[in-house]
């Protein structure tokens, strides 16, 4: 069996569960927390517990479902039953949930009583290849995407797909864009097997979960606090964050999926590489196809672009002022620290609309 003692490390299946079982027995948490969302807590806290061994000392607190949940308040919330329910420092907060709970959970734990363990069981497609690796934790400020939070690894995360059973056609859609994006920035052969999956069929599941994990993990070892080749995970979240929050804030917009909107960002962020940095046009052609058979298109107007464009300004990679692009010179040769003229910007949405 793997050292459970190695900090973020991703253990999958039945190897899952022996991990944290043997975790508990050698760490023996004063209480263990199971965060759960009004989702998780209805479909997958029997799954786990009954993996688990004496399951009948933990505690579930529940947080309401959605991005717009993603808030201190909400930590509030969590941090006072936390308290009331008599957490100490030795106490363990084990998250299960999506991306929402991964993050937020983390956060919580990170800063309750100045850092309590905890560990990530996500629960949908998008937490299971991205957010609950590489230790980001945080909630959003306002309709800002994680501008709060800390950079702390879990003590591990446990990954099995049983939980993908109950999750809808949509949610799987958004943690692909995800996976579509590793074989964009890392692998083309990857990309080219994932972006060709029939109708969403993931009869390969498995297999794609651990060769996204790893492309994650490689990245994230090189560089755990974003200083340089983690930027590259970026790719079509700079554009994809302004839209998400846009449509966040909007309430007459339809409801987007971060991975949607990702998706979206994607193709902007291509067309910009194809323009800027000569990434192969025929590429592009295929890569927004590709996203456009997937995801469709959404429907972004003028009014729209403005305030989409004013909200990139908080994105997270920028410094001194300077918005910061990741872009590509090719599938798998990604470039941080770009800067775009807004002229290829609107060029990039025309391309969206009419492409
Ligand atoms: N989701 C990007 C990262 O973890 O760096």
């Amino acid at each position: 069996m793997a050292n459970p003692a190695k900090k973020g490390a991703v253990y999958y299946s039945n190897e899952a569960y022996s991990n944290i079982n043997l975790y508990l027995s050698r760490n023996k948490p004063s209480k263990v927390f199971v965060l759960v969302d009004s989702n998780t807590h209805g479909h997958c806290v029997a799954k786990f517990l009954s993996q688990v061994e004496e399951p009948s000392n933990f505690e579930i607190i529940e947080i309401p479902a959605g991005e717009e949940h993603k808030t201190l308040e909400t930590c509030n919330g969590v941090w006072n039953a936390l308290s009331e329910l008599g957490a100490d420092r030795k106490s363990l907060l084990i998250n299960l949930g999506g991306g929402v709970v991964t993050d937020l959970g983390g956060f919580v734990a990170c800063t309750f009583k100045r850092g309590i363990s905890y560990i990530n069981v996500p629960t949908t497609l998008l937490a299971m290849v991205d957010a609950s690796v590489g230790g980001k934790t945080g909630v959003d400020l306002g309709n800002l995407k994680n501008q709060i939070g800390v950079i702390s690894e879990p003590e591990m995360v446990l990954i099995d797909s049983i939980y993908l059973q109950s999750l809808p056609k949509n949610e799987m859609r958004s943690g692909l864009a995800e996976v579509l994006k590793h074989g964009l920035i890392k692998d083309e052969a990857y990309w080219e097997k994932v972006s060709n999956l029939s109708n969403l069929d993931f009869t390969h599941l498995d297999e794609i979960i651990k060769r996204s994990v790893e492309i994650k993990s490689e990245v994230v070892t090189q560089d755990p606090l974003e200083k340089n080749i983690r930027k590259t995970l970026n790719y079509g979240h700079t554009l994809g964050h302004a839209i998400e929050s846009h449509f966040l804030t909007h309430n007459s917009k339809p409801k987007l999926l971060h991975g949607e909107a990702v998706a979206a960002g994607m193709v902007l962020a291509t067309h910009i590489s194809q323009r800027l940095k000569n990434f192969p046009e025929e590429k592009l052609n295929r890569i927004s196809s590709k996203i456009f058979d997937i995801y469709g298109k959404i429907e972004i107007d003028e009014n729209d672009l403005e305030n989409i464009l004013a909200l990139m300004k908080f994105d997270k990679k920028n410094e001194h002022g300077k918005i910061n692009f990741v872009l590509l010179k090719d599938i798998g040769a990604p470039e941080i620290d770009c800067e775009v003229p807004n002229k290829n910007i609107y060029e990039a949405f025309d391309f969206y609309k009419t492409a």
